[in-house]
């Protein structure tokens, strides 16, 4: 079994504190991405999507202990990263347009920014001059940083419009 060390990174948002667990692997010092009650935004299908894409980001680190890592691998894996995100982006973007959320702009805003970087990490990894090894742990830090600051600061926004909207924890 694994041993893990604690690191507890303090961040603040809005005046609040809020307390991120980053468990780092004694062997390579990489992160693991974990979704607690915290990041919740009362919408079931939402709740299951954000914690995919988390689950997607720490397979991601894991490829770099696997012995079996390829340029390949690591294009494909970064692939399906970005293609989860779409999948996942455009589902918020759909309960936007459902119930007309009127801080829909500057959220989409955010996705799309999102979007590029993605589309930029991809290019990289093409790019035969870099290693691939540390655009998959740059790609994988960046997403599931990004996914749980935009949780956060932007996500939890929409909860209670769309819980008056009819999507909910059971949708
Ligand atoms: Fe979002």
């Amino acid at each position: 079994m694994r041993k893990f060390i604690l690191i507890f990174k303090v961040k603040a948002y809005n005046a609040k504190q809020i307390v991120h667990i980053i468990i780092l692997n004694q062997k390579n010092m990489s992160k693991a991405f974990i979704w607690t009650q915290e990041y919740s935004v009362n919408v079931a299908k939402i709740d299951e999507q954000h914690k995919e894409f988390l689950e997607i980001c720490n397979n991601l680190l894991d490829l770099l202990d696997s012995e079996a890592f390829t340029n390949e691998g690591a294009l494909t894996s970064i692939g399906r990263l970005g293609d989860y995100a779409s999948y996942h982006l455009g589902t918020e973007e759909e309960f936007f347009i459902e119930t007309k959320y009127p801080d829909a702009s500057p959220h989409i805003e955010a996705h799309n920014q999102f979007r590029a970087k993605t589309k930029y990490f991809t290019k990289q990894v093409r790019d035969k001059n870099i290693d691939p090894r540390e655009i998959v742990k740059e790609v994988a830090n960046f997403a599931g940083d990004w996914l749980l600051d935009h949780i956060l600061n932007m996500d939890k926004k929409y909860s209670k419009w769309f819980n008056d909207h009819g999507i909910n924890g059971k949708n």
